[in-house]
């Protein structure tokens, strides 16, 4: 449920209501709205890729569903999902024998290849296992962000996959969303002048802070990774690619303010089944927001038909989704800034924010001749010298019905594409180009700690 900003407020946001009306009819529109450069159609594979799917949770399942719409292209062939639930579903959906049916990843490696590639959709902390034995054992890789959870260990897969001559695409699917892609392209146009600086901002949105970030799956670094790589590696991955620079120096502050046992209101129990005098007014009443409102659980084990508040209201009251958002085990910031230089004297600076009432992406992009501004659908871009504002919107170019803005179809396509003529360079995202972003998170991060300013490429 993203609340976008509107095209009065963008307009206003730039003065663009009294510079100039946004014009449909020029030559900075025609530039701004010339078809986008997409990859070539994609060449039909010979025969279907084959994949076998580590951790069949949220993610494993969208990557499948691709599968499911082109089984020309992509074969889902077996999988591991210790979750007997979710394991039955995935099997059923895919037509898994039992014999290729896993209960951990390990034992996906104990059988002798039998796939072309493995998607990795295992939390955080599992990607480095799966990954370093699936590429010793020659496949080929869809690795979920982040990629793992040091820079040591992000350096032992890069380096197994370069021995092995392997593809490992990232799943940076914002590389992928039509938003981000014309972004890129109006300022490698040179459409906005020289590039001088980007503003980034990430909107958590609250409610979704505490599911994720304060009762689930990412709240505790050790047992995921800090904010700055589980949730931002995307942004910064976006600040490397659309300056198409090296950061040279980055900064940050930022800490967990809100959600922890100093702010429990008074009569606040550990969970909101458990008779909480205040939550009726609480805006994170897991009883008002996974049960009255019955949002938020794809997370959650329900039965697919009848009535699923009875088994909601089972899992709060004893799993990890009916925690008091003030009572949790959760450590991970709620509010952090990072301020970064690039070659060439680019700056930019990035926000994650966990307390907005709304979500996505914000941007403003600003170059010598003109700027963008832009909220994940809606672009505008303005020119210094004409004065002229051009509009541009992702829904009426381009096909965003796959998740996170049309990116996440688009990412398997090209891994397909990659995997089938085994050419790496049909993917906008491997494990090479991210490991500058999740350097920078690492950078970022020792920054955060002690209070300094982080040389980027000082590797020790
Ligand atoms: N690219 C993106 O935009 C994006 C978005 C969300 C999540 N992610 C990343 O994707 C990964 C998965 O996230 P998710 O939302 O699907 O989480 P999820 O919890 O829904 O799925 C993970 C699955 O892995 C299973 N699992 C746990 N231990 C396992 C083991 N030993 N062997 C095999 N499977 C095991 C879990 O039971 C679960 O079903 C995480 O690393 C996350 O950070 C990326």
């Amino acid at each position: 449920m993203q609340r976008l900003w509107s095209r009065r407020n963008l307009l206003k946001a730039i003065g663009a209501t009294t510079a100039g009306a946004v014009l449909s009819d020029s030559a900075l529109a025609g530039l701004i709205n010339r078809p986008m450069e997409f990859p070539p159609q994609p060449m039909p594979p010979n025969k279907p890729v084959t994949a076998i799917v580590a951790g069949a949770g949220a993610r494993g399942n969208t990557y499948s569903a691709y599968a499911q719409k082109f089984p020309s292209e992509l074969q889902i062939v077996g999988f591991a999902e210790p979750i007997p639930f979710r394991s039955d579903r995935f099997a059923r959906k895919y037509n898994i024998p039992r014999e290729r049916r896993f209960k951990t990843w390990e034992d996906i490696f104990k059988v002798p290849k039998f796939a072309d590639t493995v998607i990795i959709t295992t939390p955080d902390a599992l990607h480095y296992g799966p990954a370093m034995a699936a590429l010793e054992m020659g496949y080929d890789l869809l690795l979920e962000k982040a990629i793992a959870q040091s820079w040591k260990e992000c350096s032992d897969i890069k380096n197994l996959a370069l021995e092995r001559n392997r593809i490992v695409a990232i799943c940076h699917v914002l590389r992928y969303a039509p938003f981000f892609r014309k972004v890129k392209e109006i300022v490698d146009s040179g459409t906005i002048g020289r590039l001088v600086s980007i503003q980034l901002i990430e909107p958590v949105e609250h409610i979704h802070m505490s599911h994720s970030f304060v009762r689930g799956n990412w709240r505790n670094t050790k047992e995921s990774n800090p904010m700055l790589l589980s949730k931002s590696c995307h942004d910064l991955d976006l600040l490397l690619w659309i300056t198409g620079k090296h950061c040279e120096r980055i900064g940050s502050l930022g800490s967990l303010t809100w959600f922890k046992k100093e702010n429990a209101p008074p009569g606040s129990t550990k969970r909101c089944t458990d008779g909480c005098a205040v939550e009726a007014t609480c805006p994170y009443s897991a009883l008002k927001i996974y049960y009255r409102r019955q949002s938020w659980l794809g997370h959650m084990d329900l039965p697919e038909e009848g009535d699923k508040g009875p088994a909601i209201l089972a899992q709060l009251k004893t799993g990890p989704y009916g925690r008091c958002v003030y009572h949790s085990d959760n450590d991970v910031v709620d509010h952090q800034v990072v301020m970064m230089e690039f070659e060439d004297g680019i700056t930019a600076s990035f926000n994650m924010e966990a307390h907005t009432s709304y979500a996505g992406r914000r941007i403003r992009v600003m170059g010598t001749g003109g700027d963008i501004v832009g909220d994940e659908q809606d672009l505008l871009v303005s020119d210094f010298q004409t004065e002229q504002t051009v509009r541009w919107n992702a829904n009426e170019h381009a096909d965003l019905s796959s998740g996170h803005g049309g990116g996440d179809f688009g990412l398997v396509r090209d891994f397909v594409q990659a995997v089938s003529q085994q050419n790496p360079k049909l993917l906008l995202t491997t494990i090479e180009s991210a490991m500058e972003s999740h350097l920078m998170a690492f950078k970022a991060e020792e920054a955060r700690a002690n209070g300094t300013l982080k040389r980027v490429r000082d590797v020790d």
